[in-house]
């Protein structure tokens, strides 16, 4: 029976554990460590897992350890961490920013590890994230953590560790784009007269509504999109507008930005 310990039972390490509960996993497969006896007992009561305050004790056994502690505490995490892994104990660490090569070097020799980069959607278990193995990762290995993180939504592997941080441009900060999108849909509708409950409702569906359809059309998305610009029509007119405020180059300005930015956490935050 497989056995996952998680360092940290935030909301990341909670999305993850009710995925894998409502994925058939037995709550004596999973463990928790924390600092606070309140948020450890709360988890205790939800989901049912052991938990401790004592991080390097629910390693002891572990076949996965799932390391779920914001950057900023991953280096004395890993430190405290060093000695207790077993050769054979896979480590994934869902942190934005921190290399492989810098848990490595904390945790004091070369383990299996996984760098995974998933999204807030996985409270919905509708997330999507990316993953990057380094070279001593098993294919075993490879698909448990494509288990655990497939658990909460889509999980998709990429062959270079720098295309995280193209991952984090994309679906690591994406929803928050698509947010800002919707904000501003919402607006301009009651610019135009909607009331605010009306806006949102409407706003809201037509997002959903327009990424189911995307998802379930074996189309193309500029085939779907062209579909709904008549010639002379009223979308046509939406279209041209954003084309002449260089939507594509906003975009694509943004998420260099948004990569840029893991870049540097990367190196602020490394061994
Ligand atoms: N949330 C997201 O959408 C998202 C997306 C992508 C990546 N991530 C990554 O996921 C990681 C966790 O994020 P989160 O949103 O889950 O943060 P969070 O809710 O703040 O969870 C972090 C947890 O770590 C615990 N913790 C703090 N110090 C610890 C220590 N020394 N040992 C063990 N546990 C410790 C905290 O306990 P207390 O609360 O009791 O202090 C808290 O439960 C981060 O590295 C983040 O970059 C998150």
């Amino acid at each position: 029976m497989i056995k996952i310990s998680f360092i940290g039972g935030g909301n990341m390490a909670r999305s993850i554990l009710g995925g894998l509960l409502a994925e058939g996993f037995h709550p004596q497969q999973l463990r928790v460590s924390g600092p606070r006896p309140s948020s450890l007992e709360a988890l205790e009561a939800e989901f049912g897992v052991t938990t401790s305050q004592d991080n390097m004790s629910v390693c002891a056994g572990a076949d996965v350890i799932v390391l779920a502690v914001k950057p900023q505490v991953m280096q004395s995490v890993c430190e405290q961490l060093c000695g207790h892994i077993a050769a054979d104990t896979l480590v994934i660490s869902v942190a934005a920013g921190i290399t492989c090569a810098s848990l490595s070097h904390w945790l004091g020799g070369q383990p299996a590890i996984v760098r995974a980069m998933p999204n807030t959607p996985a409270l919905i278990r509708a997330g999507a994230a990316g993953l990057f193995a380094n070279a001593l990762v098993t294919l075993e290995q490879r698909a448990l953590a494509t288990q655990i993180l497939g658990a909460v939504g889509l999980a998709c592997w990429v062959e270079r560790e720098p295309l995280i941080d193209a991952v984090t441009a994309v679906s690591g900060s994406g929803p928050a784009y698509f947010f800002l999108f919707m904000e501003a849909m919402i607006a301009a509708a009651q610019e135009q007269g909607l009331d605010a409950a009306t806006a949102r409702a409407l706003t809201l569906q037509t997002a959903l509504g327009a990424a189911k359809l995307a998802l379930s059309s074996g189309d193309d998305i500029g085939v779907l999109r062209r579909r709904v610009t008549s010639p002379n029509g009223t979308t046509e007119q939406a279209i041209k507008s954003f084309e002449q405020s260089d939507l594509q180059g906003m975009v694509s300005a943004a998420m260099t930005a948004c990569r840029a930015r893991a870049e540097a956490l990367a190196q602020e935050l490394g061994a």
